[in-house]
């Protein structure tokens, strides 16, 4: 009899749950930071380098984005070292952008610096629809022509982009970031408004300023850029996770442990930390770190998430996976992405008590979860579900865990060191053949 099914080896993370996380965690650079300073390089000629990165997948594909584009670049010792021609390439095919959705980042960049530019369209993904209407709409008050065809987002702008003034609907962290990249360069003054606020955005500042670029307004909803005629390369520092840090933070008190993080200024994550005070955790904020521990089960609590400095998407499964251990109903509110309750149905196999509405759930929180096999959908809700796999009866087992490879360097040897039982492990798993 002739098989009826292969066998494929698939990475898991499995969890013992009933554990406290106890102890120190350090964080690196912010992944949404170190992808997008990888793509300022690319507007000065010479050698960048841009330390504090993040050892996850994300930062190899970006590296492999520049190299496309004619840059040198080397990952090492934590650090990206780009060397950028005088010339760099003005294409980015979808096999490195389909894997890589900020790799659109390139687009403002090369705009400003080639006049032209042809990257893939990202399309849609886990979390949400992600349009790029902001990016096209801003880069076209600039005086850039842009088309799509053939699954590509096609820009020029032959006599160089000038400044304009552009109003975004939304504070969208990717446009603001191509439109801030694109101005630096262009003729004349450009004011973005509603521009988004987050540390990465201001990290994106320091560097471009250190480079030599004319920015006021970071950390603001008005940027204002005057554009210059060239810029040098610079060295730059990477501002610490936060939200690796906000998955620990969160972590410690849905376990009712005590974990101190050090590389994140509590400051970035002044409501995330605020709401684990009403949930009954003791926070205390130090210069770059911050300790928070929780004795007894956590309240219920409700959380709406927001652009910066609003609660962060980004840690929404944390804050459901919190509201499923606590005590009492949990209203929490996504305003952000449009898929991102998908990982609801693995939190609900882990027997939390969710129903979603929209973009709103209501979580009845239990004494205790029970462990099961789920996968992750994508990059924080696996870690969300890892994480509520330690409030759990038995074994977890997390699937599909590439997605936290994305953006959590070290995520098991650190969940080790605070005291789990957690093991990293390939499994065989049938492929069906018809
Ligand atoms: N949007 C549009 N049109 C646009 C741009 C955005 O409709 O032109 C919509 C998106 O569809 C989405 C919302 O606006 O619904 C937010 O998008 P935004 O541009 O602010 O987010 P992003 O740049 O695509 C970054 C992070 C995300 C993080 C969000 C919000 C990177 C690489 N990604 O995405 O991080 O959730 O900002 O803070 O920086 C993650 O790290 O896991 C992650 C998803």
């Amino acid at each position: 009899m002739s098989a009826t099914h292969t066998m494929a080896r698939v990475d898991v993370i499995r969890v013992k749950g009933g554990a406290r996380l106890s102890g120190d965690v350090s964080v690196g650079g912010a992944k949404n930071s170190a992808l997008k300073l990888m793509a300022v390089a690319l507007l000065a000629e010479g050698r960048s380098v841009v330390a504090n990165v993040p050892r996850i997948t994300d930062v190899a594909i970006m590296a492999e984005v520049l190299r496309r584009l004619g840059c040198e670049v080397s990952l090492a010792g934590g650090e990206a070292t780009i060397d950028v021609p005088a010339e760099p390439g003005s294409e980015t095919d979808y096999d490195l952008v389909r894997r890589l959705r900020a790799s659109i980042c390139v687009l403002g960049p090369l705009l400003a610096r080639r006049g032209y530019v042809r990257v893939a369209h990202p399309g849609g993904d886990a979390i949400g629809s992600r349009g790029l209407d902001m990016h096209v709409a801003g880069l076209a008050r600039m005086g850039a022509e842009i088309s799509g065809e053939h699954g590509f987002v096609i820009a020029s702008a032959p006599g160089g982009l000038r400044g304009g003034k552009i109003w975004l609907d939304f504070p969208s962290v990717g446009a603001t970031e191509n439109l801030l990249m694109a101005a630096v360069l262009a003729k004349g003054v450009t004011e973005i408004d509603n521009a988004a606020r987050e540390p990465e955005i201001v990290d994106i500042c320091d560097m471009l300023t250190a480079m030599g670029a004319q920015i006021t307004g970071a950390g603001t909803s008005t940027l204002t850029v005057e554009g210059v005629e060239a810029l040098k390369p610079v060295r730059h520092t990477t501002v610490g996770d936060r939200i690796v840090g906000g998955t620990w933070a969160f972590g410690a008190a849905m376990t009712r442990g005590d974990v101190t993080v050090h590389g994140v200024q509590p400051a970035y994550l002044e409501i995330a930390l605020d709401k684990l005070v009403s949930a009954g955790a003791v926070v205390e904020p130090g210069d770059n770190l911050f300790r928070v521990r929780m004795e007894d089960r956590p309240k219920a609590i409700d959380i709406v998430t927001l652009p910066y400095p609003g609660f962060a998407t980004d840690l929404l499964p944390m804050a459901i996976g919190l509201a499923a251990v606590s005590a009492g109903s949990s209203l929490i509110t996504e305003n952000i992405f449009d898929g991102r309750f998908m990982f609801v149905n693995e939190m609900v196999r882990l027997g939390a008590d969710i129903r979603t509405d929209g973009h709103h759930a209501v979580v009845n929180g239990r004494e205790r979860l029970s462990g099961a096999p789920v996968r992750a959908t994508d990059i924080r809700a696996g870690a969300g579900l890892v994480i509520a796999g330690l409030c759990a009866d038995g074994v977890t087992e997390v699937g599909e865990v590439h997605h936290i490879d994305r953006g959590y360097p070290d995520f098991v040897a650190d969940l080790a060191n605070l005291g789990v039982d957690v093991e990293r492990a390939v499994v065989a798993e049938p492929t069906f053949d018809f």
